[in-house]
């Protein structure tokens, strides 16, 4: 378990001063720290097809950008280059814990967790991203320098798929070492370069655009056939002009589309599905053959332990205390009644079922038969 100092801060003066707004260095924010993962274990996620892997090195002035998967890296040289790896919490449970010490932050806005691992003089650039990112320093030093969103600093595409961003001015200039925790929000430029051969953590967080939003609205309603209300004009007057699209038309056209967002149920049960799907691949299996709920119970009272599968996004909405519970998971959606909050709860906040937990779903005929759904469709496994 990786425990998580914010220096003199609690959480709450934590999240008013600096998230989302102010980048800040969290000195030994994991006092001790230990990599949960090696360069050559890296390396073999780097090495697997469904693994989104890239590799960015600089060559005196000029910029590489090459895409996993990666065999070997004799090419590249002693120096200058880092190899990122997307997700590594979704292949990789001892690295998936390095994401437990953020869940201040509830999980729909929880991406994923990136692995860098840099030669001396490795970076990616100077650049910003669009979301908020802890990067947690493992083994190893890296130079970093962050700066304050500066609207005057301009784009540069040193490589076509590198998006860097002009010199910029920084407020945090610091030599990471295991460990150190840098926050940086959205938009602010920042830029890592390593002192020695090392590891960076990165838990990325999850905000969706209007236009992500709108695409994931109208993806939910083609998937659902759901056709809406249609445009009407039964009052419609002679037009003087008829290639105009008036302002009453246009009017009508916002009131449709608002219509659909207005409608509580539809956005609650689009958004819920639409945030929990991941977005890299998960590594679920499912049982063959599937198991039966006799069978669980049994393990489960024999001690067994279970885990969520890495990266396994589980949330839920309830509008009133008393009212139904849409649980989210993946994207699907299973209604439950109001009465199986607690198993809600234990299911969207725990990764590992404890056994006492799960002694409690082996007990009780309704967990049960919700915890076999899952695990047949291998998004809990036993780890013991
Ligand atoms: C890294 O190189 O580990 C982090 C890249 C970034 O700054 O987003
Ligand atoms: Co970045």
């Amino acid at each position: 378990m990786y425990q998580l100092h914010l220096n003199d801060l609690t959480i709450e003066q934590f999240l008013a001063e600096y998230w989302q707004k102010k980048p800040v260095v969290l000195k030994g924010g994991f006092a001790n720290f230990q990599d949960p993962i090696t360069p050559d274990e890296l390396a073999g996620l780097a090495a697997e097809e469904e693994i989104e892997s890239r590799i960015v090195a600089r060559q005196g002035e000029q910029w590489l950008l090459e895409t996993g998967p990666f065999e070997d890296y004799a090419q590249w040289g002693e120096q200058n280059w880092t190899l990122l790896v997307q997700a590594v919490d979704h292949w990789h449970l001892e690295s998936a814990a390095l994401i437990e010490p953020f869940r201040f932050i509830p999980n729909w806005r929880i991406d994923d967790l990136m692995i860098s691992y840099s030669t001396p003089g490795g970076g990616v650039g100077p650049h910003l991203d669009q979301y908020d990112v802890f990067i947690i320093q493992g083994l190893g030093k890296r130079h970093w320098r962050v700066g304050m969103p500066d609207a005057s600093l301009t784009s540069l595409c040193p490589h076509p798929r590198l998006l860097q961003v002009s010199p910029f001015v920084d407020c945090i200039n610091v030599i990471t070492e295991p460990g150190d925790i840098l926050y940086i929000p959205p938009g602010c430029p920042h830029d890592g370069i390593s002192v020695d051969a090392s590891l960076n953590y990165s838990v990325g967080f999850r905000a969706p655009a209007q236009k992500d939003l709108l695409t994931g609205l109208a993806d939910y309603l083609i998937e659902n056939e759901i056709q809406g209300v249609r445009y009407t004009d039964q009052n419609r007057q002679l037009s003087a002009n008829i290639g105009a699209i008036t302002g009453q038309d246009l009017q009508q056209v916002r009131s449709l589309l608002q219509g659909l967002i207005d409608d509580p149920k539809l956005l609650a049960s689009y958004f819920g599905s639409y945030i929990t799907h991941a977005k890299h691949d998960l590594d679920a299996t499912e049982p063959d053959p599937h198991y039966n709920a006799d069978e669980i119970a049994e393990y489960l009272e024999e001690g067994s332990v279970l885990a969520r599968l890495g990266g396994l996004r589980v949330c839920y909405i309830q509008e009133q205390e008393d009212s139904d519970i849409q649980l989210f998971i993946n994207g699907m959606t299973i209604v439950l009644p109001s009465s199986a909050k607690r198993t809600v709860l234990q299911l969207s906040e725990l990764t590992v079922l404890d056994q006492a937990t799960a002694a409690e779903f082996a007990h009780d005929p309704e967990k049960l038969q919700l915890l076999t759904q899952l695990i047949n469709l291998g998004y809990w496994y036993f780890i013991e």
